[in-house]
């Protein structure tokens, strides 16, 4: 089969990581028999810098003509402060995820075998769990004010709103992931305070009955922080609105060792899914050939899985970043005391000499 593939190089390290993965991808080619056409696009820092727009006309209607997109990562201090949308790289994130209707991210949190000793806590079980973040609503997409008050002077506010059908379609996607899992969703909102998390409980309680084989519960949003680093083992799917979701991933890979090594997906229903390493641009490393490919080259993994359906491929791809690690190899951000780091491309020369 042929494929076509957007890559969105960005900022940072966000060239070397894709280059990277794009490696993994072309051998996975020669190994499967498939042909995969990389387009590039430009989006991010770079983009504000040769068009002024972080996020150019026409780069969705690129992205759709493609089979999925992998994106390395966008933004850093160059670009920090504009006021103007335009010129900040963040903006041409979420506008992807909206145009491409991404709304659901799947941000898996894996403590890899060879990895068990990086992970900082006490921690005596296996750590796989999904988080299942709602991607194009809530406080992120909200209508954003700044205004002057007469008693209280300046203020600002965000609102964050949620509609049923939100909530019901973020649902079903986890209950559908828990069946492919160990069957059990964590919900995690803050209905004890908000309105939209009152609303999201009762959405999902709605589901429940429908998918009456999963195991369910409902969290409140600051214990689920707290239970993340007290037994992180026992989570499978969690699924959570934006704003609750993004923090909690953020957490989440920190207790597998390090954020240079977990992907993500962000898929929709039909258009090309988006995959992306959770970490940054880490411009303080970038071109030094120092940065960690393996977040992108899973990244791709979910691709083959979620958007190309070649579930062996992922499978091949997984093994041998499994198989690298267990020979002692580390990138410097999971090299730990002692150990001698090997850079970017040795580390994918690694993992295309085990595939
Ligand atoms: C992420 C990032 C983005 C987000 C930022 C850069 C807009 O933190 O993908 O988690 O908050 O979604
Ligand atoms: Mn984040």
């Amino acid at each position: 089969m042929n494929y076509k593939i957007a890559l969105i190089r960005g900022d940072g390290i966000g060239p070397e990581v894709v280059g990277a993965a794009a490696r993994v991808i072309e051998a996975v080619g020669r190994k499967f028999n498939h042909t995969f056409d990389f387009t590039d696009v430009l989006m991010g820092g770079c983009a504000i810098d040769e068009t002024g727009k972080s996020y150019p006309d026409g780069t969705a209607a690129t992205c759709r003509g493609c089979n999925a997109v992998l994106l390395g990562a966008v933004g850093g201090p160059k670009w920090g402060h504009s006021t103007d949308p335009d010129k900040r790289p963040e903006t041409a994130l979420l506008s992807i995820r909206k145009d491409l209707g991404l709304y659901a991210n799947l941000r898996p949190a894996v403590l890899r075998p060879a990895m068990a000793s990086a992970c900082p806590l006490k921690n005596d079980k296996d750590i796989d769990l999904l988080i299942v973040r709602e991607l194009t609503g809530g406080v992120y997409f909200g209508k954003r004010d700044r205004y002057m008050t007469e008693d209280r002077g300046e203020e600002a506010s965000d609102l964050m709103a949620y509609s049923v059908q939100e909530i019901e379609r973020i649902g079903r996607r986890a209950f559908e992931l828990a069946r492919l899992r160990s069957k059990r969703v964590t919900s995690v909102d803050k209905a004890n305070v908000l309105e939209t998390s009152r609303l999201w409980r009762e959405v999902m309680h709605r589901l429940v009955g429908e998918y009456s084989d999963v195991t369910y519960e409902d969290v409140l949003v600051d214990s689920m922080a707290m239970q993340l680093v007290r037994d992180p083992g026992r989570f499978d799917v969690v699924v959570t609105e934006n704003m609750f979701g993004d923090i909690l991933s953020d957490e989440a890979s920190q207790i597998t060792g390090s954020i240079g090594l977990l992907p993500s997906a962000s898929i929709g229903d039909g258009a090309p899914g988006l995959y992306e390493p959770i970490h940054g641009s880490a411009p303080d490393i970038a071109g030094q050939d120092k940065a960690n490919p393996i977040a992108t080259i899973l990244s791709a993994a979910m691709m083959f899985r979620y958007s190309l359906d070649l579930a062996q491929e992922a499978a091949a791809v997984e093994r041998a970043v499994d198989a690298v690690l267990a020979a002692g190899w580390r990138t410097a951000d999971i090299a730990g005391d002692g150990v001698f780091p090997i850079g970017c491309v040795e580390m994918t020369d690694k993992i295309l000499a085990e595939l």
